[in-house]
């Protein structure tokens, strides 16, 4: 069986691209067309934005399939114009080579040098220079030589030093799969034979590293998965990470039986000597040269949703095989493509390429993505839509990760509340400014603190005069309001309390996320449902009637969203009950 290229396509449509794809699949004698869900192998990138491409967003990138006697080639294809960022970060996420296309009447054009510089920050660092349309120039070899040595002296800034420059003519043929005629002054290979003869893989050879997919039980446990770097034998011993664990390989086995030895690329099942504590999403790793492990990178986000980023949101992070939450925080920079200037952002938006540091809920075990684009590529998700919003790229952990350690303490958050003889929860009001959330809350608290309960009701409007008295109403705002107002409830219950909260809290992933940082059976979300119409109608602090005017922005329910609770623990139709009979409810509803 050849061995397989994958080679991304990139240039403007006046570049001749779509000409030289359909010469080259003609020429070859190919042909299957093929999108994204035919092929088997593709990386953990490309699946991601598949499952995107089944959440309605369009990724524009087509994959073609052909092959030669000598070689299976996938091309990637990415429209050159609009939305080229989210496209070619999808289609070169796992490409081995970009055949660049220039037009040699018009030589390396920006769009040119933006196409080579995301190429090459996605890891390609092979580049075939197609030098287009040398019929057009009459086969002139000082005009190809003009356009080679200028973009040779820009790969060489970008960082890419495999670079083989060949004059064309999709139209006519020359030099595509025969070499041509009309341009013997040309002595190097034909664009199919530099494609025969390219190098495929990432270039560090990276000790043996595989993450696991699946946890098969069959007369003992095997972890299944496919070899990303290196290669193992049994009686290695491999470490488990991102726990601390170690063990040696009893078994390599295959659908064909067993091996002796198995390498990149390789899908295996791997038994242990002894039994071991390992699961999905865990990386093995030769014990002695193990990858770092983590939960705080930075890293460079491209991205690639409507919605911009939401510092301080929780997102859900896949990477390899592992999912896990993670934050972002606000952007260092983002850069200018065309440049590479850094500029300062607070967010980004679709198409934007950043820096940012992560922080995750769980450590992982990673290289950076210019060593390895398995084990350095990340995807973020959104947690409620479940699209992917950007593509990462793993620079370096940053050193904090490992200097901050949970501190053990001797009175546990148990203690603490056996002391006080309750349960600790978390009674989260949410609903419009106006809704009654604080009126009800305040009523609850009473009945609580009536029945001995010891209890603390954090109020959005208080919490806004001290903690979080640097925070507006913003989206990025109210995201770290309510990244804070859990935090400090979170550390209520550890002392012991039942913490009523009462904000507006529109966005359900900040929610979603208070409930994951305090325990979803602490947690008891309490909709405080008045329509917007009765909000705005009471409008006890006018502010309502200051928003219609214009005079207060993004005010919650006129130009700021809010997302009711699907499923939320108690529903309180403020037109149905008045505040005192809700407060019961509540209380009742709870047992306390
Ligand atoms: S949240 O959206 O970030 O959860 P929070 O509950 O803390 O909001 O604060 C809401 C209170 O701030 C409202 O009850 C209102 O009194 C006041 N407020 C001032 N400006 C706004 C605004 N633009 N949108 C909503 N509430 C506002």
């Amino acid at each position: 069986m050849p061995d397989l290229l994958r080679l991304l396509t990139c240039g403007s449509v006046d570049d001749g691209k779509s000409t030289l794809i359909g010469r080259l699949l003609k020429d070859c004698g190919a042909v299957a067309e093929d999108r994204l869900a035919g092929l088997d192998d593709l990386s953990l990138l490309a699946d991601g934005l598949e499952a995107e491409r089944a959440q309605g967003i369009t990724i524009d990138v087509a994959y073609l399939y052909f092959e030669t006697g000598k070689r299976r080639f996938i091309l990637a294809d990415t429209p050159g114009h609009e939305q080229y960022t989210r496209n070619m970060a999808t289609g070169a996420s796992n490409a081995d080579l970009a055949v660049l296309l220039v037009d040699a009447r018009k030589g390396v054009l920006t769009q040119t040098r933006r196409h080579a510089r995301i190429a090459r920050l996605l890891g390609i660092r092979r580049f075939i220079l197609a030098v287009n349309k040398m019929d057009l120039v009459g086969f002139d070899a000082a005009a190809f030589e003009a356009v080679r040595s200028e973009f040779a002296e820009f790969a060489a800034a970008i960082g890419v030093e495999d670079v083989i420059a060949i004059p064309v003519s999709a139209l006519e043929g020359d030099n595509v799969v025969a070499p041509s005629a009309r341009m013997t002054w040309y002595q190097g290979p034909t664009l199919i034979a530099a494609l025969e003869a390219a190098e495929t893989g990432s270039a560090a050879a990276l000790p043996f590293r595989m993450a696991v997919q699946n946890v098969i039980r069959s007369e003992g446990r095997f972890y299944a998965g496919t070899v990303a770097s290196g290669t193992v034998r049994p009686g290695d011993r491999l470490a488990i990470l991102p726990g601390a664990t170690a063990a040696e390989v009893a078994r390599i086995a295959t659908m064909d039986g067993d091996l002796d030895e198995a390498a990149a690329g390789q899908s295996v099942a791997l038994r242990f000597a002894a039994e071991v504590d390992c699961s999905r999403g865990d990386l093995l790793a030769a014990a002695d040269a193990p990858p770092q492990v983590a939960d705080q990178f930075e890293a460079v986000l491209i991205w690639m949703a409507d919605e911009a980023l939401l510092p301080g949101r929780q997102y859900l992070l896949k990477h390899n095989t592992a999912t896990v939450t993670a934050i972002v925080h606000e952007p260092k920079y983002k850069l200018a493509i065309d440049t590479m200037d850094e500029l300062a952002a607070k967010t980004l938006v679709l198409n934007e390429i950043g820096v940012a540091t992560l922080r995750t809920s769980r450590p992982l075990a990673f290289e950076p993505y210019e060593a390895s684009r398995e084990l350095g590529g990340l995807i973020l998700i959104d947690r409620i839509s479940g699209a992917t919003v950007a593509a990462g790229l793993i620079r370096f952990a940053l050193r904090r990760a490992e200097n901050i350690h949970a501190q053990a303490l001797a009175v546990t958050p148990e203690l603490r509340a056996a002391l006080m003889g309750q349960t600790p929860k978390l009674l989260w009001f949410t609903g419009l400014s106006g809704a009654g959330k604080s009126t009800i809350a305040n009523l609850v608290e009473a009945r609580l603190h009536a029945r001995g309960r010891h209890s603390f009701l954090l109020d959005g409007d208080n919490v806004r005069l001290g903690l979080n008295s640097d925070l507006g109403f913003t989206a990025a705002d109210r995201v770290e309001n309510i990244r804070r107002a859990g935090a400090a409830a979170k550390l209520m219950m550890d002392a012991g309390l039942i913490v009523l909260a009462a904000f507006i809290s529109p966005f359900r992933a900040e929610r979603e996320m208070v409930r994951d940082t305090v325990g979803a059976e602490n947690f008891v979300e309490i909709f405080v449902d008045t329509p917007l119409s009765e909000a705005e109608r009471r409008d006890t602090k006018g502010l309502y009637k200051k928003a219609r005017a214009g005079k207060l922005a993004n005010f919650t329910g006129v130009d700021s969203p809010y997302e009711p609770p699907e499923d939320p623990a108690i529903r309180i139709d403020t037109l149905a009950m008045d505040a005192e009979a809700a407060a019961e409810l509540i209380v009742a509803h709870l047992g306390l």
